[in-house]
């Protein structure tokens, strides 16, 4: 059983062919990830599986299970976190904070249960925290907790950004260029953080990166798209050494 799986998906924009007929798997336990050039189609795939974009056609499996009509909030449910390209958190609040929001598809109590602070709401809280904790730590981010966003260095809140997908305990992971915006040693520790997330976690990673340096040293597949479609699937290296990727990264 594969992890992921899309078949014939594919998503126009008018004219536009952003994702034509695109189909693969990403099985369980790998890290795959989908390189191409600007405006391949990388970020519409992942706008597809995270449910902000209907596919104009084509099916998406999760598990084997048909997620095509499932709504965003029941992807995360399923277990299907993301981060985004342009970094989304909250700025004023704490890293902390912002965590916390991250455990927000774990929380099994009712608003009433809130409001008169039940035992098992005690609970929750204190299994949320000791998540979030563990990812703190996994994540090596005790030093910033209680700081604002808004004060910290780029670099860190993309780790942030990474730990509050982690906090919602996913099984597969979608990284939408984890290294943009990152200096050379900071996407060192990046490509350290998402080899762990695989072997410790024992999480499934569907990566879109343009820095071979990290594709190569962390992908076990890679995809290339071009104009929406794919060009070549397999390693890393039979995938540069493809003409067809070869020939579309010299045309740009
Ligand atoms: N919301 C949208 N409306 C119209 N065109 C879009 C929209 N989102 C993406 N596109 C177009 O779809 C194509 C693929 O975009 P995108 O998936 O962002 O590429 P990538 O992430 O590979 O750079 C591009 O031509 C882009 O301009
Ligand atoms: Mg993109």
């Amino acid at each position: 059983m594969s992890c992921f799986r899309a078949e014939n998906l594919s998503l126009h924009f008018g004219g536009l062919k952003a994702v034509d007929s695109v189909s693969f798997a990403v099985e369980k336990g790998e890290i795959l990830s989908i390189i191409g050039p600007n405006g391949a189609g990388k970020s519409s795939i992942f706008n597809l599986i995270s449910r902000l974009y209907e596919p104009t056609s084509g099916r998406l499996y999760f598990e084997d299970q048909d997620i095509t009509e499932e709504p965003a909030y029941g992807i995360a449910k399923l277990g299907i976190a993301r981060t985004f390209q342009n970094i989304e958190l909250f700025e004023n609040a704490t890293v902390l904070s912002n965590l916390l929001v991250g455990r927000h598809r774990h929380s099994t109590t009712t608003l009433w249960q809130e409001l008169l602070f039940l035992p098992n709401v005690r609970r929750d809280e204190k299994a949320h925290r000791r998540r979030v904790e563990q990812v703190i730590d996994f994540l090596d981010l005790a030093a910033h907790r209680d700081k604002l966003i808004s004060g910290l260095p780029y670099g860190v809140r993309k780790v942030i950004e990474l730990a509050r997908a982690l906090c919602t305990e996913p099984k597969l992971i979608l990284l939408d260029e984890p290294s943009s915006g990152l200096n050379v040693e900071e996407t060192d520790d990046m490509s350290f953080w998402i080899r762990d997330m695989k072997t410790e976690l024992g999480i499934t990673v569907l990566m879109v990166e343009h820095d071979m340096t990290l594709v190569n040293r962390v992908s076990d597949r890679v995809i290339a798209l071009n104009y929406g479609k794919v060009l070549a699937m397999g390693t890393p290296a039979e995938v540069q050494a493809h003409p067809d990727v070869v020939a579309a990264y010299l045309g740009t």
